[in-house]
């Protein structure tokens, strides 16, 4: 996930441009670029590292022009080097992209046939040259861009300049946010209008396939047809963009809304982006010879228990299906509260995973104290670091998602599948279960999550309004298949705990046995449905409920006219390796219950009876 500026006006760019990448830095810091106009031309700057790199490398020039673009990176495509850097440049047109296009392999593959040269290893070149190209034989940068456009398939949030059109900035989206600042004489453009919110107030959200073209001072929307369309200029409130919510109705929708950030955090401890492999010296190690033993005792164990409670356990359960397919050994997963009373039978040579967001869930403690008291040699995955739990470990490995005010867990959830997709990966590798050149390609794909998700809560729209509809139904059944019915139980979850409606998670398999029953015109059957192994049982599954007059909400992957055919309500997620998958599909299922919350008046960051951490029994 990576942050983009752009601006136009009577200040120095340079001075607007970096203040508003510091501000974004949040979404990515591991190189920066700025394109300014100067002397006829987009002089470009990148480097490597943090801003500050950057800052030092421009801080002693000058540029004469009034407009430019810039980048902060988190590198999903290519070494974080600067040659990889954003802004790419080719024959005087200049870009910077926040997300990812996902068939950047066969575009480069038709441009190197034709003789394009290529400098870096990223997506976002490849961007760069189908526009140069374009812009050859085309009236203007608008008209190349609207024939590269549909080429694009992926996340992406692109600013493009142009040394044929030194006052133009074209901005366009699909997925990613972008949003354009109108001041007096002078207009920004930013992922987050955190960027140039004290320069003002007054925004244009772009939605997904609208472009806009900034010609000096002004602008102008059009649609993805070139037709120009009217966008409302709204005024955020400085105070609240600028408070703890950041403009957001709720801590929990910020939350949500920083899943793409904090997966990107979650997995840069743990993940070299060189060399795309797995740093397991991260775990809380301290080079201690207890640590180094409780890391053979992981690499070697013979079974995996893991404990926790709610939303962690579920997390717990993806892990179960992760590391048997991934690791092939056996995983147990048990709830805390259970594991610490049923006497559970321990094998010494297992190795016991404890997953809390507080670090100070009460029956969780309890189950990590057993399984030391048993001999076992334990793991914490926490959010909070030097809780207890954490501390009562042997190795430690961290969410890393920020602090999580929601009582409903969202941000801390994602962090977690996103780490214990990284453990598996290594514990596969360590245990040669997968080669190396596999671990790259399965830390590619992970790499690439934070850019997918912003793709996918760019639907929040689409929830709201399908919530006005959903929130008057008796009940919600949410069916899965494999790694999804962990997701299905997840999605259950937060209906209850936000909605306060009954809500259950079952595997798809299961509507036979019983849940069937349930279904008729007032129950609403939530399917995750994605193209992948199991997806042929899981329509069937949806057939049985729909056939029973169940409201079908279906969340598939890709162009699936069949899925959308069967159901009221369909979102298309984008497709991914099936690890990725669950992943993608949470975001619908707590957009989904949130909105529904909300739309029934109840407090959604506080939901009655529940509290953020049980540090009781
Ligand atoms: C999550 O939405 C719930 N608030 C709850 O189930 C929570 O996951 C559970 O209490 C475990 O908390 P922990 O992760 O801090 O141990």
């Amino acid at each position: 996930m990576c942050g983009i500026v752009g601006y136009f006006g009577p200040q120095a760019p340079k001075n607007i441009l970096l203040s508003g990448l510091k501000k974004l830095e949040y979404r990515g810091y591991d190189s920066a670029g700025v394109a300014i106009h100067n002397a006829g031309e987009f002089k470009v700057y990148r480097a490597a590292g943090k801003l500050a790199e950057l800052e030092e490398k421009v801080s002693k020039v000058d540029f004469d022009g009034r407009i430019g673009i810039g980048h902060t990176r988190w590198a999903t495509h290519g070494l974080p080097t600067e040659r990889n850097a954003h802004p790419h440049k080719v024959n005087g047109v200049s870009l910077v992209q926040n997300g990812i296009i996902e068939n950047y392999a066969e575009l480069k593959k038709e441009l190197i046939a034709n003789g394009a040269q290529f400098t870096s290893e990223t997506d976002t070149e490849v961007v760069t040259h189908l526009i140069a190209q374009a812009l050859a034989d085309s009236a203007d940068l608008m008209a190349a861009i609207q024939k590269v456009i549909p080429k694009l398939r992926g996340a992406y949030a692109i600013l493009v300049v142009s040394e044929n059109e030194p006052d133009t900035i074209l901005a366009f989206k699909a997925g990613p946010p972008l949003i354009l600042g109108q001041g007096d004489g002078e207009v920004f453009l930013a992922s987050d209008v955190q960027a140039f919110v004290e320069q003002t107030n007054r925004v244009v959200y772009l939605d997904d396939f609208e472009i806009v073209k900034v010609k000096g001072p002004t602008f102008t929307f059009y649609d993805q047809f070139g037709v120009e369309i009217s966008k409302p200029v709204e005024v955020v409130d400085i105070s609240v963009a600028t408070s703890d919510k950041k403009g957001f109705k709720h801590y929990m929708l910020k939350e949500m809304f920083e899943q793409p950030r904090a997966v990107a955090n979650a997995l840069n401890p743990y993940i070299d982006v060189e060399t795309k492999s797995i740093d397991v010296s991260r775990l809380g190690l301290d080079g201690a010879a207890t640590e180094i033993e409780a890391l053979k005792a992981l690499q070697g164990a013979e079974r995996i228990y893991i404990v926790a409670c709610g939303t962690s356990y579920y997390a717990g359960l993806y892990a179960k299906y992760l590391i048997e397919q991934l690791v092939r050994i056996p995983v147990d997963v048990d709830v805390a509260s259970e594991f610490r009373y049923r006497d559970p039978v321990l094998d010494k040579k297992s190795f016991a995973l404890f997953i809390s967001q507080s670090g100070e869930t009460a029956d969780t403690l309890a189950a990590l104290r057993l399984a030391k008291d048993n001999g076992l040699t334990t793991m914490s995955l926490c959010n909070t670091k030097r809780s207890t739990i954490d501390r009562e470990s042997n190795l430690h490995l961290y969410m890393n998602s920020g602090i999580e005010v929601g009582v409903a867990s969202t941000k801390a959830f994602l962090s977690t599948l996103a780490v214990l997709n990284t453990l598996s990966i290594y514990l596969a590798e360590s245990r040669n279960q997968i080669n190396a050149d596999e671990r790259a390609q399965l830390v590619e794909a992970l790499l690439s999550l934070p850019s997918l998700m912003e793709g996918v809560l760019s639907y929040d729209s689409f929830f709201n309004q399908a919530a006005e509809t959903l929130k008057n139904y008796k009940g919600f059944l949410y069916l899965g298949r494999g790694h999804n019915f962990p997701i299905a139980m997840e999605g259950a979850l937060k209906m209850k705990e936000l909605a306060y409606l009954h809500a259950e998670g079952y595997p798809a398999g299961e509507m036979k046995h019983g849940p069937l029953a349930l279904v008729d015109s007032q129950m609403v059957a939530v399917v995750i449905c994605p193209k992948d192994k199991y997806y042929d049982k899981t329509i069937s599954n949806l057939e049985e409920a729909k056939a029973r007059g169940g409201v079908i909400f279906s969340i598939g992957t890709g162009q699936d006219e069949e899925l959308e055919a069967m159901s009221e309500h369909y979102l298309s997620i984008p497709e991914s390796h099936w690890m990725l998958s669950g992943l993608l599909s949470v975001i619908p299922v707590q957009l989904l219950a949130y909105h529904v919350a909300d739309r029934l008046g109840h407090d959604v960051d506080q939901p009655r009876n529940l509290a953020k951490s049980v540090t009781v029994e």
